[in-house]
């Protein structure tokens, strides 16, 4: 089975506004999350469409999708996010299990709540690259010269661009063969996950590459939404 896991257990902290999650703004005449749930939901292939949302949120995003998705409410299932990003997907996977016996092939194509401009051809190319890898990551060649620094001070070293890219998501596993992985790692190994592809990459494992594009920008600042806004066209009268 194809499920997508929906990442919105974030309070947006960088975003500095208190009094919501930057997920739930609105974007045009929905809310970001809506955005992003139904760019899922557009795909036929996928079973279900997981969202982890934050636990006091829970209740308010229920509400949004009665409001907005009223004909889809089969098709997405909430669960509570976690105290990480990476703790969000193993509440996905748990619930997951509870519904079914997992298979080798059933997947899971992870994405951000705040990546709302996430396209079909990129969550179609994720469920393609999962018949050459158990895991893929979607992204964009580095534009910018990337330097790197291990005390914020001065460079420690400048890697060759042209090997370079930068990591968005959808990142798709198969649920199975991560499961093996993160439970082979130590505990203070799986605490300091941010990234299901890293379980991978510190396995060893190959982690296809999938073309993203630098239009699928992740909301994080307000500079970001204003971005977001502009690239629907939306006149932004906010100063
Ligand atoms: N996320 C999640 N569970 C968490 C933390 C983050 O599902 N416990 C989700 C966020 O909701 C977001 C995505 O992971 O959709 C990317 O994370 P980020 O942009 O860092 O979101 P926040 O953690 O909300 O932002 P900040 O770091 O500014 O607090």
């Amino acid at each position: 089975m194809i499920f997508a896991g929906i990442l919105a257990g974030g309070t947006g902290t960088r975003m500095g506004i208190q009094d919501m999650p930057k997920q739930f703004l609105m974007l045009g005449e929905k809310p970001i999350i809506i955005h992003t749930v139904e760019k899922f939901l557009f795909v036929p292939s996928i079973d279900v469409v997981y969202v982890a949302v934050h636990p006091s949120w829970i209740t308010y995003f229920n509400d949004l999708v009665k409001k907005h998705l009223p004909a889809h409410i089969e098709r997405i299932a909430v669960v509570s996010g976690g105290k990480d990003r990476n703790d969000s997907i193993l509440n996905i996977i748990k619930d997951i299990k509870t519904t079914k016996e997992l298979a080798a092939d059933d997947m899971l194509i992870t994405h951000d709540a705040v990546r709302p401009f996430v396209s079909y051809r990129m969550i179609m190319d994720n469920i393609e690259a999962m018949k050459e890898y158990d895991v893929c990551d979607t992204v964009v060649m580095a534009n910018d010269t990337i330097v790197e620094s291990t005390d914020g001070k001065t460079i420690t070293s400048i890697p060759n661009r042209a090997n370079m890219f930068q990591g968005q998501t959808p990142q798709t596993f198969k649920i199975a063969a991560f499961e093996d992985l993160f439970y082979s790692l130590t505990s203070d190994m799986q605490k300091i996950l941010t990234d299901a592809c890293k379980v991978f990459v510190l396995n060893e494992r190959a982690v296809g590459l999938v073309k993203g594009e630098y239009s699928n920008i992740k909301i994080t600042t307000v500079t970001d939404l204003k971005i977001a806004k502009a690239m629907l066209g939306e006149i932004d009268n906010d100063k």
